[in-house]
């Protein structure tokens, strides 16, 4: 991979700031996902990628496998940064408000985030001046003893304003849609991830489990909930086509360890706060009881500080 304004690849990043590298594209956040979109981006066009610090950065200039390739990603820390035309946000949403800040010194002409969790609103407040919109999408990786493994394709869907990233990603071989209604599309998401992942998290369950008993009780109770609420934000979802849309993406994904389940077995902070947390907050908005997400959040938040606590006792 070659930057387009400096011909030095990766020590391209230590040029005092009035000549730092440029790029088309730059992720910030180099986790399961943001490697994924960078393997693929970066066989097509020079791709940046920003890590949490420079240490990182460099072990991961020395190679990360994801699939079955060997990737050696322009990678920086947050000291050296490039420039960058747009920058996609693919940090866990806990995460946002220093990769917002990171993304606004690369000076772009837009941000998108595909993160999960309601952030656009939080993104936009730091990024004022910027074009900056939350995404979704449904492309999945994981991570696996040390390299990345994409999960099966999906479409990225963006708003309108964002066409030359749009031509990027489809160069890159990504299904790209520009999607009108994108606060319907996040709402959608929404639903399917607060329904599936605290029960899948909790019992410690695959997401096809989640909608077989004894569990499905509860997933049917937070869908339920989940849709009134989402219905008095103007989302049109009825709670039978909210519970079957639950069992689809519960059915397609049914070996999948939910992200939620694999940040409580690692001991890591899941996003609890922006996916049950943002439909409480909506859901208080609207003046709607929703005692099962709130039961839920709670032992999530349990779990992860128990976890939290023995750590720090060891
Ligand atoms: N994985 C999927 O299949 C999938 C699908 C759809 C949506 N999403 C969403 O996409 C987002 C990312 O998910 P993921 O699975 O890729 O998470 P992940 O594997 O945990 O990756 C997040 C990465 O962000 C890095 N990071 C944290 N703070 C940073 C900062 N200030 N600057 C630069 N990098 C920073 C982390 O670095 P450290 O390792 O140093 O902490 C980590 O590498 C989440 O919102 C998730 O819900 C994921």
């Amino acid at each position: 991979m070659a930057t387009r304004r400096s011909s030095k690849g990766p020590a391209a990043a230590a040029l005092p700031r009035e000549r730092r590298a440029h790029y088309p594209i730059a992720i910030v956040g180099p986790g399961a996902l943001g490697l994924h979109y960078a393997a693929r981006l970066a066989r097509v066009m020079p791709t940046a990628l920003v890590a949490r610090s420079t240490a990182r950065a460099a072990q991961l200039r020395a190679g990360v496998t994801v699939g079955a390739r060997r990737l050696r990603p322009h990678a920086y820390g947050p000291e050296n940064l490039p420039s960058a035309d747009w920058v996609i946000i693919l940090v866990k949403a806990q995460d946002s408000l220093p990769a917002a800040r990171v993304a606004a010194r690369m000076a772009p002409k837009g941000v998108l985030s595909l993160q999960n969790g309601l952030v656009e609103e939080l993104l936009r407040k730091r990024l004022a001046g910027i074009r900056a919109a939350q995404g979704v999408t449904t492309e999945g990786a994981y991570r696996e003893r040390g390299r990345i493994v994409p999960a099966g394709h999906g479409e990225t869907l963006m708003p309108r304003g964002y066409a030359p990233l749009a031509r990027m990603l489809r160069r890159a071989g990504f299904e790209v849609r520009i999607e009108r209604d994108l606060a319907a599309a996040r709402l959608r998401k929404l639903l399917v991830n607060v329904s599936i992942n605290p029960v899948a998290a909790l019992f410690r369950v695959p997401n096809g489990r989640v909608i077989e008993a004894p569990y499905a009780h509860f997933a049917r109770e937070l869908t339920d909930e989940a849709a009134a609420v989402l219905a008095a934000e103007g989302l049109r979802i009825g709670a039978t086509q909210a519970w079957e849309r639950v069992v689809a993406v519960a059915r397609a994904t049914a070996n999948n360890r939910a992200s939620m389940l694999q940040d409580i077995v690692a001991g890591r902070r899941t996003e609890i706060d922006f996916l049950t947390g943002a439909l409480i907050r909506l859901a208080a908005r609207h003046r709607i009881a929703v005692p099962t997400h709130r039961a839920f959040y709670r032992l999530i938040r349990l779990l992860e500080q128990s976890k939290s606590e023995r750590r720090a006792a060891t």
